[in-house]
């Protein structure tokens, strides 16, 4: 009866544990540094796409500085100039889908190598149905901005448009030069305005 106290077994119960403890406990730090490096390393490779200088000049009370490069100063008067555009296609760039009024945020309309369609669709309007990221808007309330707005406040509109990386758009700068030529290149237009597949057409 008594022979089970002579049992070794209290004495494993002492080392075993400290053994398992010390190996065990490491490894929660292991796995936390290599989370905390994975992290580091996704910030490093998206954060390095991230254009600083067009952010900071999404925000619309820091004036040009007499430093900047034309293109940043044009984006930042463009911040200004958008609100001739903002009361429909509202200030986040998101539109207003059920006014029937689409995004410019990630529309393929404004978001292309070449900023020859939006220049077009600014200086005329567009006659929709219209499609923009899969959904089709068709509403008569945009009007062409041909004779209320110049090469030079077109140019800074589309250049802060086509970069607002807040809105997922990244497209380069827009120069007055490349609105001009446009303008004389559709003056027979008058105030007509484009038909989508007369714009499909433009690169
Ligand atoms: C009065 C409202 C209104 C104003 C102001 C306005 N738009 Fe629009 N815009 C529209 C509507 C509505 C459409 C869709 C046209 C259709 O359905 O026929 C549109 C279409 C567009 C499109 C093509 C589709 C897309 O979403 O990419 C672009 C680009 C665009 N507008 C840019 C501008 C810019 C830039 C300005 C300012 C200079 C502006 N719009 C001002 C209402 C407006």
């Amino acid at each position: 009866m008594s022979k089970n106290k002579k049992q070794p077994a209290p004495e494993r119960a002492e080392t075993e544990p400290t053994i398992a403890a010390g190996g065990g406990s490491a490894w929660p730090f292991v796995l936390l540094g290599v989370v905390l490096f994975g992290c580091f390393l996704h910030v490093e490779n998206t954060g390095g796409a991230f254009r600083a200088d067009v952010f900071q000049a999404g925000m619309k009370n820091s004036p040009p500085q007499a430093d900047e490069p034309p293109e940043v100063k044009s984006y930042k008067r463009g911040a200004r100039l958008y609100d001739a555009c903002a009361g429909c296609h509202q200030p986040n760039g998101l539109g207003q889908p059920a006014q029937n009024i689409p995004p410019l945020a990630g529309s393929e309309w404004v978001f292309r190598e070449k900023p020859d369609r939006l220049i077009r669709i600014i200086l005329n309007a567009v006659e929709g149905p219209i499609t923009v990221n899969k959904v089709t808007y068709d509403n008569p309330a945009m009007t062409p901005f041909r004779d209320a707005l110049s090469d030079d406040v077109i140019a800074d509109i589309a250049t802060f448009i086509r970069g607002n990386a807040g809105w997922g758009n990244s497209a380069g700068f827009v120069t007055p030069d490349q609105v001009k030529a446009i303008r004389d290149a559709t003056e027979k237009m008058g105030t007509q305005k484009w038909r989508v597949e007369t714009l499909q057409a433009i690169d």
